[in-house]
Formats: C-alpha cells, structure tokens, sequence
C-alpha cells in the first residue's frame, strides 16, 4: 500500500544548495515526488504549522528560522513513506545525526538540533495534516500568508 508523506527542504537546506543532492537521495531512495513548491513562510504560517511546539522554549527560535527564507515543501510517495522518510533524513539533532548517521539528509545539510535543514511527518495523521496544510488549496488560503 502506498503512502504520502510531507517533505520539507528548510531555508538553510535551500540557501546552502542542497536541493539537488537531496532530490538526488530522494529518488535513489525510491520515493516520488507528487508535488512540490517553494515558498516563503511568514510568521502566522509557521507559528500555525508547528503549534504543537509553541511552549517549547525554542519555539521563538524556531520560528524565526523557518521564515528566514524560502522553504521548498513537497509530497513524496512510495510504501511505508512516513517512517521511510524519517529514516533517510535522519535524527533531528543535526550534530549527533553526524556521529550516529552520517549517510543521512540531516547529516550532510543540517548543523544542529534547530538548523537541521529538512523536516518530515512524524506519524501518517501528521503527513494528512501537513499536506492539506500546504497542497489543499481551500485550507492554504485560510492560513492566508504564502502562495
Ligand atoms: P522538525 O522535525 O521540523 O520539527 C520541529 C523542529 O523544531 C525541529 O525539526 C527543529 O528544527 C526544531 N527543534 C527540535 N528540537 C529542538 C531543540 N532541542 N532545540 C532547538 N530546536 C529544536
């Protein structure tokens, strides 16, 4: 059985180049790429995409990070994608994902717990709701701020 899931190139992925060695993993890794834009998030947008971080003390951060520049999100699918996708990117702590996994995504862009240069759903609820979030035209517009 197939699944999506919600891939994320963050803007320190994107301002370092990395875009085409990850499409590069991306599809050596088997997935395909439905759908994919590249967009600049403003401070609403991703205050509403990581809600479920907002009393973390790095959610300020957090979110000054993700609209520092534009971000290139996209649907990938191949079977077992959510938990996949996860893998290949790698644990989200940059520097250690150097030490424990040094073939990941996370390995080869990211630079620590925050800068980590990519992002990918945690379960198959997440990925439902980060897709519509950003490919569900009706939805995108309610957060209004990016297009
Ligand atoms: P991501 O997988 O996109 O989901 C939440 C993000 O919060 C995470 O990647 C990091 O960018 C950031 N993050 C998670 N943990 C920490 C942390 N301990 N310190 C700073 N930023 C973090």
């Amino acid at each position: 059985e197939k699944e999506k899931t919600l891939a994320m190139m963050k803007p320190d992925g994107l301002y370092g180049n990395y875009d085409d060695q990850i499409k590069k993993m991306v599809l050596d890794s088997g997935f395909s790429i439905l759908r994919e834009k590249r967009i600049q998030l403003d401070e609403h947008t991703a205050r509403i995409f990581y809600a479920e971080h907002s009393s973390k003390s790095f959610f300020p951060s957090l979110v000054k990070y993700m609209t520092s520049g534009p971000v290139l999100v996209m649907v990938l699918e191949k079977e077992n994608a959510v938990a996949d996708w996860r893998n290949l990117i790698g644990p989200t702590d940059a520097e250690k994902a150097k030490v424990t996994h040094p073939h990941s995504i996370r390995a080869l862009c990211g630079v620590s717990a925050e800068r980590n240069c990519v992002h990918g759903s945690d379960s198959i609820q997440s990925a439902l709701r980060e897709i519509s979030f950003f490919f569900v035209k009706s939805l995108a517009s309610k957060w209004c701020c990016f297009g």
